[in-house]
This record gives structure tokens, C-alpha cells and sequence, in this order.
């Protein structure tokens, strides 16, 4: 299985090429005027309102099916589930990625129970329907016996659209849904800043958790549980909300950047172990840690300017990147259950997909992306405490909530994740109390709301 990340494959056709994109625009976005939402427990507990979800959401909005280097070649296939539907991505004879539902079309069985593999076509394991991967039907089992005539060259799989971007193939169940790249408008065009397709995943988990879908999401919507869930961060970013900024995108996406390459001011008086913290990544851009000493505000922009200055020389084409994105954290939220957190070497992927039927259920998953130097085979995985392989086999990890190692900080997020759902579920919780610095978790439940109401 291919796993290395093709540079340039990523970007869909209508999409703008990464050499004539414009640089990550830090202007803040033009706020949309909304409440804060009261988060009702029924939200997160109930089977109807996952049914509204079901019909009203997830059949209209872009979601990712698969890496496009997993389909390599014609035949390869990945399978990818949504809740209670299934889907098979593939690419066919002529080099097109396909996407259908995994349902047959003779009498409904599920067609592909792999995860993923390579075939010539695809046969239902029931009465052994041929399907190819251009969709249609090719041989079945007596065709004279049918009334209506061979069904063969007339039935067809049913197909979903796909579109590309990102080095990911979406998918939209509906078929007069706006297109991927207004969907994704405009943070598609702020994350390919980031070269995000040259990265390679180096790491792939996935967990069935006790909690809802939105439990996660709301978690990674806002950074108000840092200084309680990750109290170490504030030794190497500025984890205030007045240093941070929140921007609200009018179709649910959102973004927040926060400030790194030094302390916040919650750190207070405690320097040795700011530049404890902050050592390796200092003496990675070969600068000293006791040069800030008395001035440890001096490191960010010192860290930027070493990193302009030798990123080259170490392997990194830092050149359409802004200085923040050199030392600072950029969280993108993409509407309703993805979030990017953004490195200057790497992304940490984070998605919940809702369960097939239990609302207090869902599927969490996991994935680091790294983004090799030039000619380096070997890298450190970020916050993994590993050093992962260009080429290495990543298998994919599949386990509960608990059992598998996210890294150090997202262990720390999916810690809280079930005594949320429990207290969620109780007669005591009744809805949310906001601050205004957790408006991203307003905002994306506004938009589903939006959505399920249609
Ligand atoms: S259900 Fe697939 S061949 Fe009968
Ligand atoms: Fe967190």
C-alpha cells in the first residue's frame, strides 16, 4: 500500500496550484453577529436529534473518505464509514477517483467488508454480483432468468460525488450540494500555505469513544481547558485568550491562532522551565537557550529569524510561509467535525465521526501528518515521543478510547471526553454557560442548527 504522499496530487483542478497562492492572510475576519448557544443535553444524548443529524447534516456536508495516495492505482480501494452508511472509494481503468455507497444493487447486501485492498472488481460475497470499478455491473449468476432482461450493462453502483483537495478525496452524499472548494472557502486556500499534501501520515488511529460526536468537537473548538486539562502549554505558548485570536468563517469553519515560541504570561516567574521547555526546539535551530536568559520574549522572533535563515539548509521550503507560522499554533476547525492543528513541520488531524446508532457513541480519529525535510528519511512525530520513517509501513491502529497513545496532548483532551457524556446525561445538566472565548463551540452548533432545520 502506497503511503507516501505525492507532491502536487492533492489539489483539485478548480483549486488554486501552491506556487500562484497568495501568503496566509492574519486579518481578523469579520464577526458573525449570533448568540451563545445553550448546548442542550438532549444535543449530545438524544436518538432523534441524531436522526436530525443524520438527515439534515451529514448527507449534505463534505467529508473525507480517504488519502488520494491510498489510490494509487486502478483497483486500489478504501473502504469509509459515515455512521450507518458505507462508502468505497476507488480509481478506475481510465485513472478516475470513484466513489459509490458499498451496497449492492441486487438485493442490498454490503459489498466490500475490507478496509482497503486492490481488485479488478468488485464481487458481492451473496449471489456473487460483479461490479467494476467504473461502477457498472458485469456478470451475474443466470442472467437469462431475469424477466426484465440481463441486468448486466444496465445497473450501476450507486455513485457519490467526489472531489479532491488536500491530498484527501471528499465526498458529499448530496447530489445538489455546492461544490468541495466553495465548502471549504476559505480555509482551503489558508491551509495550503502549509503544503499540506507533501505531508506524509505517520501515524493513523482510530477509537470508538463513549461520548458523542460533539463532545470532541466542542473540545477542540475552544482553548478556555488548556490552563486545567494541558497546564504544561504555558510554558512554550501564549495560552491567554487576549493574546489569541478567534476567527468565525460564515460556513461553520473557524480558526485560532495562538502565539508560540515562548511562555504566557501564566507562566509567571518560572524561566528555568521556559527554557527547559523551549530547549530543543532552540537548540534544533541551533541558538542557546541561556541567550534569553532575563529575556524571554526575545525567542519567538529569534526563532523566526533562524528559521528563515537556515530552513534551507535543513531541509525546509519555509519560503510562502509568514513568520507567525514559523513558531505559532494555528487550529483550524473544519465545519462540523475536523480539526487541523497546524505546525510549521506537520499537522495533527483530529476527527469524531457519529456512531451507526448509539448518540452516545462515537468514532475518534487520530492521524499525524509529518512534513519531511528534503532528503530526510527519518523525522520526529510530533508530540508522540517517536521518530517516524518517510517510507515506514504505518498500520492502522484500532482500538477503545484509553487503550491507544495520542501524544501527550491530545491524551490529555480525550481524557475528560466520557466524564463530559456522563454529566451531559444527567437531569442535573440542563445547558451551557459560554465565555465568549469558547464562541467557536456557538458558532458550529449555530450552523448545524442550520442545517438540520432545512
Ligand atoms: S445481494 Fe449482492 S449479489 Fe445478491
Ligand atoms: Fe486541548
Amino acid at each position: 500500500m502506497p503511503r507516501k504522499r505525492a507532491i502536487g496530487l492533492g489539489y483539485s483542478r478548480t483549486m488554486a496550484q501552491p506556487d500562484r497562492m497568495s501568503p496566509l492572510d492574519l486579518s481578523k475576519v469579520d464577526e458573525p453577529k449570533f448568540e451563545a448557544h445553550a448546548l442542550e443535553p438532549e444535543r449530545y444524548t438524544s436518538r432523534d436529534f441524531m436522526l436530525r443529524e443524520i438527515d439534515g447534516l451529514w448527507s449534505r456536508v463534505w467529508q473525507i473518505g480517504c488519502l488520494e495516495a491510498e489510490l494509487a492505482a486502478p483497483g486500489d480501494f478504501v473502504r469509509a464509514d459515515l455512521g450507518r452508511e458505507s462508502l468505497l472509494f476507488t480509481r478506475d481503468r481510465e485513472g478516475r477517483v470513484r466513489g459509490y455507497y458499498n451496497v449492492c444493487q441486487h438485493r442490498g447486501n454490503r459489498l466490500v467488508g475490507e478496509e482497503r485492498g486492490h481488485a479488478g472488481a468488485f464481487v458481492c460475497a451473496y449471489h456473487g454480483w460483479v461490479w467494476g470499478t467504473d461502477g457498472a455491473l458485469q456478470r451475474v449468476q443466470d442472467p437469462e432468468d431475469f424477466p426484465q432482461g440481463d441486468p448486466c450493462g444496465e445497473l450501476r453502483l450507486n455513485e457519490v460525488r467526489v472531489s479532491l483537495w488536500g491530498g484527501f478525496v471528499w465526498f458529499n452524499l448530496a447530489e445538489d450540494a455546492e461544490s468541495l472548494e466553495e465548502f471549504l472557502s476559505p480555509i482551503a486556500q489558508e491551509i495550503d500555505t502549509w503544503r499540506f499534501p507533501e505531508m506524509v501520515r505517520t501515524h493513523h488511529i482510530t477509537l470508538e469513544a463513549d461520548c458523542n460526536w460533539k463532545v470532541v468537537l466542542d473540545n477542540f473548538h475552544e482553548s478556555y481547558h488548556i490552563p486545567t486539562v494541558h497546564p504544561a502549554l504555558k510554558f512554550f505558548l501564549d495560552d491567554t485568550y487576549q493574546a489569541t485570536r478567534f476567527d468565525l468563517y460564515p460556513n461553520g469553519h473557524t480558526r485560532m491562532w495562538m502565539r508560540g515560541g515562548g511562555p504566557s504570561p501564566r507562566a509567571g516567574d518560572r524561566e528555568d522551565r521556559v527554557l527547559q521547555v523551549m530547549k530543543s526546539e532552540l537548540e534544533a535551530w541551533d541558538l542557546h537557550p541561556e541567550r534569553f536568559r532575563g529575556r524571554v520574549e526575545e525567542m519567538r522572533p529569534a526563532l523566526q529569524a533562524q528559521k528563515r535563515a537556515l530552513g534551507a539548509k535543513k531541509g525546509f521550503d519555509f519560503s510562502r510561509y509568514v513568520d507567525a507560522q514559523l513558531t505559532d499554533h494555528f487550529h483550524y476547525t473544519v465545519f462540523p467535525n475536523l480539526a487541523l492543528s497546524m505546525k510549521p513541520d506537520g499537522c495533527i488531524f483530529l476527527r469524531a465521526l457519529p456512531h451507526p446508532s448509539d448518540p452516545e457513541k462515537c468514532v475518534f480519529d487520530v492521524w499525524y501528518f509529518t512534513l519531511f525535510p528534503e532528503g530526510a528519511d527519518e523525522y520526529f512525530a510530533m508530540s508522540m515521543s517517536d521518530r517516524v520513517q518517510r517510507d515506514a509501513e504505518v498500520p492502522h491502529q484500532r482500538g477503545k478510547l484509553g487503550e491507544i497513545h495520542l501524544g501527550g496532548g491530545i491524551d490529555e483532551d480525550a481524557s475528560v471526553f466520557v466524564s463530559q457524556q456522563l454529566g451531559l446525561r444527567s437531569a442535573g445538566y440542563r445547558g451551557a454557560t459560554l465565555a465568549d472565548q469558547e464562541r467557536r463551540i456557538s458558532w458550529y452548533h449555530h450552523v448545524i442548527d442550520r442545517y438540520i432545520a432545512r
